[in-house]
């Protein structure tokens, strides 16, 4: 350092490092390793793997790799715990959340320090972002846990959660999954990124010093391979993870058909648009903030820069003589702005990457070259000209990379924004309102940030579309995901439905003498009548095996079909709620019109009573009232987040639905799902009752008569678990609903992992009297939050 009139002529800063003593002597005291922490208590230190400051590439401390046996031991605890711990009043919980919140708040300067120098982020950032966020969170949290009964009736804990964190915000991202979990009722196994076990382990700390009580929260430290013991074991209710989209797919498919409840918060490559009517000093920082911050290792970061071409150069040159002036180097250093990449894997990849992308001819402006010699250091930089199909426009760099893209109208600017397979966060900035909102609404992202970039609160949800992940964490919305309905678990049904008897010519059947319900239906796809692609139908037979009419025999080609003609179908999304609901008065009012014909019918070709089939119709009519009811009252919210800030949770509809139906309540069944799915406003594609399609097919003529839009609702006949899967495999649907059988479940979330589309699936009967509500329409949603400043 010179001496002070040096830096009062070149205005330099001068170092101004945080002291790590108090951390320093903490890890002195754990030198022969950590242990796991389970039921309450640390476990000696096992089979030791190395934690590195990446900022040094020195070793700070070891820990233990988790065996099965420890997850056993885990999962054992947090069971033992887990009834208890619900049982506790609200009020009760909500003490222990408040004591961890206290006691993070407490100890704010350590674990600032402790992540900065286990995960390299800057100080700034553990200090003034992360740990503040992870008090706030408990916070937040103890409020859930004493209003968790009356806010959420009818509903109980989910029970053991396993769950599985990244390394870029280590313990904010505990504090995501811990407090909602707890505050819920829940008890947990969390297991922290190999990279960043640290803050995790002083937090179990602060568990014990707290008083939670034992096996409530148990933290086991490992490598994937931990994880993904965590992810089989039998004893998990549920799973929420974090982290890449490819981990990600593996525990979709490592938990499909288990039972086990599951929420994926995944990978990003989120736009950051701006116009050329937007206030480019302001964007500048938000581009500092949306790609800088971390080191550009955040999911939501906004890593594709979309810019009006006539702001591209000035906005390029703001930005570059900005990057000059940041400040790289030791973490620690509080007026550091860029800090080191985690491990030096992850900066390898950085670097093939950006290789890939140098191998494109494209052009690359690198902030500061002078990066500290030791530890692992990655310049900011920007790369201009990039083309949408480049491997740096389409790939998660997780790194301090900016791409960017030039765009000339807004319709343009909203088809890059959604060129990509993710869809997690996005910013847009623009000085008008309109075109903000009208952006805003039309990007495929769970987080819509309006002239402001990464602001997180506890109140508002977060997560993804498409391959970003299900499931929100935060506020009302993540809470959801901790809670069940309180009702007994339904008997599964194992086994698979019999085969559908072969087509006339196969087989011979005999006909019923009802010659009234003698008939061939055809497929219902884009408002028309469509012959099977098969050529092929099936014979539809009563309870006495007697042949009441033909089926088409739907396959892979008739849903991909229906599926393109549902993605055409798109503005009944766009219809307003009112709309959308007079369509289904329409068609509830269509229905009753015909009562005894669908009555008469349901009772030939089921076996009910007369009197069963009516009340079949009856429930049907009652229910299509119900959702007209809902269109405009299942709304979103403004949440209180930050200080002049509006958040927007809007409920969203999927977009394009499969649904696959049971055997049982052709009718009821049928319309319990088709009419909270496009109520929300989704189109979709539905396979009937396999054995008893004939309602489902008799139900076009009342969809043509009630200004269904064509496309909105199309029927696809045939043997349901063969649908199911390629409706599951199709990457052009973004939900599925199936109920049937256990099997066919595991298949359909198996092969749901593909686009990650959120499944929602029963392998057991259901009470079809009561399917109805608040949680079909909540499963035919997503919610996108929406944050907007406002003040001059
Ligand atoms: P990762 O997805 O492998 O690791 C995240 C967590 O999952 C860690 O705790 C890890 O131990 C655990 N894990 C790994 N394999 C598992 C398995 N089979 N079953 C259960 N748990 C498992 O991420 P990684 O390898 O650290 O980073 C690779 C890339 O992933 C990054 O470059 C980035 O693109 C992306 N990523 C995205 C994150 C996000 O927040 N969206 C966070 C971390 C990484």
């Amino acid at each position: 350092m010179g001496v002070i009139k040096d830096i009062l002529r070149t205005m330099d800063y001068g170092p101004s490092p945080e002291s790590s003593e108090h951390v320093g002597v903490w890890l002195e005291e754990h030198k022969a390793g950590f242990g796991h922490f389970i039921n309450g208590v640390f476990t000696k230190p096992g089979d030791l793997f190395e934690v590195f400051n990446p900022a040094t590439g020195e070793r700070i401390a070891r820990a233990t790799q988790g065996s099965p046996a420890d997850i056993d031991a885990a999962v054992a605890a947090a069971r033992k715990a887990q009834a208890k711990w619900a049982a506790l009043s609200g009020f009760e919980r909500s003490k222990h959340l408040y004591a961890l919140a206290r006691h993070v708040q407490k100890r704010e300067r350590f674990l600032s320090v402790l992540e900065t120098i286990d995960n390299g982020k800057p100080i700034r950032e553990s200090r003034d972002i992360d740990i503040p966020l992870v008090a706030r969170h408990f916070y937040h949290h103890a409020g859930w846990a004493s209003l968790i009964d009356s806010e959420f009736p009818g509903t109980k804990p989910v029970g053991v959660c396993g769950q599985i964190i990244p390394w870029n915000f280590p313990l904010l991202m505990l504090a995501w999954k811990i407090a909602p979990a707890l505050a819920a009722g829940n008890t947990l196994v969390l297991k922290p990124a190999e990279f960043t076990p640290l803050t995790a382990l002083a937090f179990a700390a602060i568990c014990a010093e707290t008083g939670l009580p034992a096996g409530v929260v148990n933290i086991v430290t490992g490598d994937g391979a931990t994880g993904a013991a965590l992810v089989a074991h039998p004893g998990v209710d549920k799973i929420a993870f974090t982290g890449s989209t490819e981990v990600g797919r593996a525990i979709r498919k490592a938990t499909a058909g288990t039972g086990k409840k599951l929420s994926l918060e995944l990978g990003g490559k989120s736009p950051f648009v701006v116009f050329e009517d937007a206030d480019l000093d302001s964007a500048v920082e938000g581009l500092v903030d949306a790609i800088w911050l971390n080191q550009g290792q955040v999911c939501c970061a906004g890593s594709r820069l979309l810019v009006a071409e006539s702001a591209a150069e000035p906005l390029y040159a703001k930005l570059r003589a900005r990057m000059a002036n940041l400040r790289i180097g030791d973490p620690l250093d509080k007026s550091t702005d860029v800090g080191a990449i985690v491990a030096p894997v992850q900066l390898e990849r950085i670097r093939r990457l950006m290789r890939e992308g140098e191998g494109e001819g494209l052009e690359f402006f690198r902030a500061n070259d002078s990066l500290p010699d030791r530890g692992c250091f990655y310049p900011p930089t920007l790369v201009t000209g990039v083309e949408p199909a480049s491997v740096l426009a389409r790939e998660e760099i997780f790194g301090p990379v900016l791409v960017a893209t030039t765009f000339r109208t807004p319709h343009e600017a909203v088809a890059l924004a959604n060129n990509t397979r993710y869809g997690l966060a996005a910013s847009v900035w623009t000085e008008n309102v309109n075109r903000a909102f009208e952006v805003a609404a039309r990007i495929k992202a769970g987080v819509v940030w309006i002239n402001s970039t990464n602001m997180f609160d506890a109140a508002s949800g977060f997560g993804g579309y498409r391959e970003s992940g299900f499931g929100r964490e935060g506020g009302r919305e993540g809470l959801s995901e901790y809670r069940i309905a309180d009702e007994p678990r339904p008997k599964p049904n194992s086994t698979r439905p019999a085969r559908l008897a072969a087509s006339p010519g196969f087989a011979p059947t005999r006909k019923a003498a009802d010659a009234d319900i003698d008939r061939t239906a055809k497929l219902h796809i884009g408002g028309k009548q469509a012959r099977p692609d098969s050529g092929h139908s099936y014979a539809v037979l009563d309870a006495a095996g007697r042949e009441v009419g033909l089926a088409g025999l739907g396959n892979r080609k008739d849903i991909r079909n229906a599926v393109e003609a549902a993605a055409k179908a798109s503005s009944w999304g766009a219809a307003t709620a009112h709309n959308r609901g007079q369509v289904l008065y329409y068609v509830a009012e269509n229905l009753a019109a015909r009562e005894d014909e669908f009555a008469r019918r349901l009772s030939a070709v089921t076996g009910a009573s007369a009197r069963a089939a009516k009340a079949e119709v009856e429930a049907s009519i009652r229910r299509a009232f119900v959702y007209a009811g809902y269109a405009d009252k299942f709304d979103g919210a403004v949440h209180a987040t930050r200080s002049r800030f509006v958040t927007i949770a809007m409920n969203e509809p999927w977009g394009v639905m499969g649904i696959v139906c049971p055997n049982e309540a052709p009718l009821l069944a049928f319309v319990s799902l088709v009419m909270p799915a496009i109520t929300m406003g989704n189109c979709i594609v539905i396979a009937p009752s396999a054995n008893h399609p004939l309602s489902a097919t008799d139900f076009y003529s009342v969809l043509d008569t009630s200004d269904v839009p064509a496309g909105v609702v199309n029927i696809v006949t045939g043997e349901a678990n063969v649908l199911a899967k390629t409706l599951a495999e199709h990457d052009g649907v973004d939900a599925l609903w199936y109920v049937g059988d256990t099997d066919g479940a595991a298949e359909v979330e198996a092969l749901s992992a593909g686009n990650l589309k959120a499944t929602w699936t029963c392998g057991a009967a259901i009470d079809w009297a009561k399917a109805e509500g608040r949680e079909f329409l909540r499963r035919a949603t997503q919610v996108k939050n929406i944050w907007t400043p406002y003040g001059e």
